[in-house]
């Protein structure tokens, strides 16, 4: 059975465009939405030029209201009936009722290699640190910010002299290799963590 994949995006949706090109042929999942916090987002023009079924919400509209966008979110989401909802690139927090809907199928992807370096500016962080490797992790989303079980994650160096913008450019790419290879592992039901370098 062809599970439904629903995408959640805030700006160009790379890693969006990483998973719904991978979705072809006798892949078990297919892309079923793609739904943005930001009507101006890029990534929904890339999504709506590949034939997938887009919608926004603007959370600006909703002040500190965090309840009421995310009842607004979820009208959408639910519409697309999802079996897994992929964060990509989604810069939200979500609350953990709104997780707890998707307890279990819900992954988002985070440039560190977790735990360490949960949040923003990971990779300004592992330059700080002096870590001399850097990376990307696939997990399930749980309540926890950047805390559920991991799936896969894929390292590259830290160079010399690297800059954010230098070691973001470097990690990127291995995000879109690592998402989609989790995403279709996933939906075939298996969990087996996978690990790139
Ligand atoms: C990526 O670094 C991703 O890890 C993070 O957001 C950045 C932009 O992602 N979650 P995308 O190009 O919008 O997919």
């Amino acid at each position: 059975m062809t599970r439904r994949v629903a995408i959640l995006i805030s700006g160009g949706g790379s890693n969006m465009v990483a998973l719904v090109r991978s979705m072809t042929g006798d892949h078990p999942a297919r892309p079923v939405l793609v739904l943005s916090n930001d009507p101006a987002a890029g990534g929904l023009e890339k999504a709506r030029d590949m034939g997938v079924e887009v919608a926004a919400v603007d959370h600006r509209a909703f002040g500190r209201d965090r309840a009421a966008f995310e009842a607004a979110l979820l009208q959408p989401l639910l519409e697309a009936a999802p079996d897994i909802v992929c964060l990509a690139g989604f810069m939200r927090i979500l609350s953990p009722d709104f997780v707890a809907r998707f307890e279990g199928r819900m992954l988002n992807i985070h440039p560190s290699l977790l735990p360490l370096y949960k949040g923003l500016d990971t990779h300004a962080r592992a330059i700080a640190a002096g870590d001399k490797q850097a990376g990307c992790t696939v997990h399930e989303v749980t309540a926890a910010l950047d805390d559920g079980p991991i799936l896969g994650q894929a390292r590259v160096p830290v160079l010399p002299g690297d800059t954010p913008e230098t070691l973001a450019a470097r990690v990127l790419p291995m995000e879109h290799r690592l998402y989609p290879a989790v995403l279709e592992r996933f939906a075939r039901g298996d969990r087996t963590p996978i690990y790139l370098e």
